[in-house]
C-alpha cells in the first residue's frame, strides 16, 4: 500500500461496505453494489399520544440504522428537518463481544464490527448541527479501535473527551481484575462552537457548602480551604507581604504566591484579602460563591451514585416498570442519559439514538422536553420494551428514572415507523439485480422519488420535483407517444427525468429532441448504481 501520511488503522475488507441481511447479519459488497446506495421508505405503523402527523414528531423507527439514517439525510422530505440539525447523537452499540472466537472468526467480528460503525458514523455525521456532537457508549472490547475511526470519520481536532462512567459499583472475585467502568468517546461537529452551547452542571450542596463567611464579609460567602500559595511558580512571586498585624511574612521555602504584587494591592484595596480572625495569618484572596459561573464545569469521571448503574437501571427501573418479564439485558440508567442530554441539549433540541434497545435516550429526551429520533432493529425488542416504554412515558405511567426529579407527569407523543423493504431482489446464483414485485404504481413511484432526491407532489402525470426537474415514473412499455404527452405536461423551462421499467427503442431520442436535458433512467439498473451519490 502507498503510504499516505495519514495516521489510520486499517482492517480486513476496510475498502468494502456491509449490507444488513433480512435475518440481522451482515453481508460484505463492494462499494458500488447498487443495495449500498439505497434510500428506503419509512412506513407508517402507528401513532402514540398527540402528534402532528409529519416528519418533525418524535421518531421510532423500527429498522436497521444505516437505513434509518440514510432516509433522514437523503429523503428531500426528512432532510430539511435533520440534516445539520441534529444537536446531539449518543449510541449504545453492541459493544462486540466476541472473545470466545478464535483469532480467524474474533478478527473477522472485528472487521464486521468496524466497518458496520464507520458507516452509520458516516451518515451521523451529516446529521449534526454545528453545535453538534456525538457520544459512543462502549467498553473495553472495541473502545481503542472505535476512537480510531471516530478520528477518521469526525476529525481527531473534534475529539473531546473520554468519558469514564462507574457502571457497577460492586466487584467481581471470580476474575483477575473486576472491571466496573464503560467509557463515553465524546467528538462535537466544531470543538468551539460546541463549547460555547454546552451546558454547565448544577453546583451540589457539598460544592456550594464549601463557600462560607467566617467574616461577614457583604459580598457574600466565599471559597474555603484555598491557600494563598503553590509549589511552583516564578522568583517574582516570593516577595514579602506586610499583614494587618505588622508581621511581614514571606511564602514558606519552596512555595510561591498565587498572586502578583499588583493583583494583591488592587484585592486588598477593594477588601477581598482574607488574613485570618486576627489579621496575622498568609493572606488570601477571596473567590466568591456569586462570581464563579453559575455552575460547574463536568468531570471526565462519573461515578455512579451521581448518574446510577447498570443495576438502578435494570432492577430498579425496567424490571418495576415490565414486572414478570425477563428484563432488557442492557439498559442504561436514566440519570447517566440526564446528565449527557443537559451538557449537549436544550428544551426543543433534536437528539438521535439510533441503537435504542429498550429506549431509554428516548424516554429521558422526551421527559426532559427535548425532541428524538430513535431506531432499533429488532422487532422483537421494539414490540415487548422501546415502543410501551415509550408509550407509558408518554401517558405518564413511568414512575422510575427521573420522573420525579424532572416532575414529568407526561404528555407529548411519538410516531412508531418502520424501514421498508428493498426495492430490489438479487439473483444470488447470477448477481442480477430485479426490482421487487411490490414496485409498482404509486409505491414504485414513492421509492423512486426517495430514491432519486426528488419532493414527492402528486401533479399527474409527475409524482416529484427537484428545483426545475420533474420526475415521472411510468409502469408499462414507455414510448414516444408517452413523452410527447410528459414534455407538453412541464412548465416553462422545466425538464423531466423520466423512470420506466422499459422503453421502445425512439423513447429517449423523442424525449432529448422535444427537450433538450431531460433525461430517461432505466429501473432498476440507473436508479442505484450511483455509488451513494446524487
Ligand atoms: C447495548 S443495546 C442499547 C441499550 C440502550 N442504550 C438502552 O438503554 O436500553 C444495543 C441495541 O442496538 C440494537 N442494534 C444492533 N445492531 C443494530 C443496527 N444495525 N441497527 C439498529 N439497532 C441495532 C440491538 O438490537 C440492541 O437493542
Amino acid at each position: 500500500m502507498e503510504p499516505s501520511g495519514r495516521l489510520e488503522l486499517t482492517w480486513t475488507n476496510k475498502h468494502l461496505r456491509l449490507i444488513t441481511t433480512e435475518t440481522g447479519g451482515y453481508d460484505w459488497v463492494e462499494p458500488t453494489d447498487p443495495r449500498v446506495s439505497e434510500v428506503r421508505l419509512l412506513h407508517d405503523v402507528e401513532s402514540v399520544g398527540e402528534v402532528a402527523g409529519d416528519v418533525a414528531d418524535n421518531l421510532l423507527i423500527e429498522g436497521d440504522a444505516l437505513h434509518a439514517l440514510t432516509a433522514l439525510n437523503r429523503t428531500p422530505e426528512l432532510a430539511r428537518h435533520y440534516a445539520g440539525q441534529v444537536r446531539l447523537v449518543y449510541i449504545d452499540p453492541p459493544f462486540n463481544t466476541g472473545q470466545a472466537f478464535a483469532d480467524y472468526d474474533d478478527n473477522l467480528e472485528h472487521s464486521v464490527w468496524l466497518s458496520m460503525l464507520r458507516d452509520r458514523l458516516v451518515q451521523i455525521k451529516p446529521l449534526l448541527a454545528p453545535n453538534g456532537c456525538v457520544w459512543v457508549h462502549l467498553d473495553d472490547a472495541e473502545g481503542h479501535r472505535c476512537r480510531c475511526v471516530m478520528d477518521e470519520v469526525l476529525g481527531s481536532a473534534n475529539f473531546v473527551a473520554t468519558i469514564v462512567w462507574e457502571k457497577d459499583k460492586g466487584r467481581r472475585n471470580d476474575t483477575d481484575i473486576s472491571g466496573v467502568h464503560d467509557s463515553l468517546l465524546v467528538y462535537a461537529r466544531d470543538p468551539g462552537t460546541w463549547a460555547t452551547g454546552r451546558n454547565l452542571l448544577e453546583r451540589t450542596d457539598a460544592q456550594t457548602a464549601r463557600y462560607r463567611n467566617p467574616d461577614d464579609d457583604p459580598r457574600g460567602p466565599w471559597l474555603q480551604g484555598d491557600n494563598g500559595t503553590a509549589k511552583s511558580g516564578s522568583e517574582a512571586a516570593r516577595y514579602p507581604i506586610e499583614l494587618p498585624s505588622g508581621r511581614s511574612v514571606q511564602p514558606p521555602e519552596g512555595n510561591y504566591w498565587r498572586f502578583s504584587r499588583e493583583n494583591l494591592a488592587r484585592a486588598r484595596s477593594e477588601g477581598r484579602v482574607y488574613f485570618g480572625q486576627d489579621g496575622n495569618r498568609l493572606p488570601l484572596i477571596k473567590r466568591y460563591l456569586t462570581d464563579v459561573q453559575q455552575g460547574v464545569v463536568p468531570r471526565s469521571w462519573w461515578p455512579a451514585e451521581e448518574v446510577g448503574s447498570n443495576q438502578e437501571a435494570k432492577r430498579d427501573h425496567l424490571r418495576r416498570m415490565f414486572p414478570g418479564v425477563a428484563p432488557f439485558a442492557t439498559p442504561k440508567p436514566e440519570r447517566l442519559l440526564q446528565r449527557i442530554i443537559h451538557i449537549a441539549t436544550n428544551p426543543g433540541d433534536i437528539v438521535l439514538d439510533c441503537f435504542a434497545g429498550s429506549g431509554t435516550t428516548a424516554a429521558v429526551a422526551h421527559k426532559m422536553g427535548r425532541r428524538w429520533v430513535t431506531v432499533e432493529r429488532e422487532a422483537d425488542t421494539v414490540a415487548r420494551f422501546t415502543r410501551p416504554r415509550l408509550a407509558k412515558v408518554v401517558a405518564g405511567e413511568d414512575p422510575g428514572g427521573i420522573t420525579t426529579p424532572v416532575e414529568w407527569k407526561g404528555g407529548g407523543g411519538f410516531r412508531h415507523v418502520k424501514v421498508g423493504p428493498s426495492i430490489l431482489d438479487l439473483d444470488p446464483e447470477s448477481g442480477e439485480v430485479f426490482l421487487a414485485e411490490w414496485a409498482t404504481n404509486g409505491a414504485f413511484s414513492e421509492a423512486v422519488a426517495a430514491q432519486l432526491g426528488f419532493v414527492q407532489v402528486d401533479e399527474p402525470p409527475f409524482c416529484g420535483l427537484k428545483g426545475r426537474t420533474r420526475l415521472a415514473v411510468l409502469d408499462g412499455v414507455v414510448g414516444a407517444t408517452e413523452m410527447e404527452f410528459l414534455v407538453a405536461s412541464l412548465g416553462d423551462r422545466e425538464r423531466a427525468v423520466v423512470v420506466g421499467k422499459a422503453f421502445t427503442d425512439d423513447a429517449e431520442a423523442r424525449l432529448r429532441e422535444l427537450s433538450p436535458g431531460s433525461r430517461v433512467r432505466h429501473a432498476p439498473g440507473e436508479l442505484l448504481r450511483n455509488g451513494g451519490r446524487r
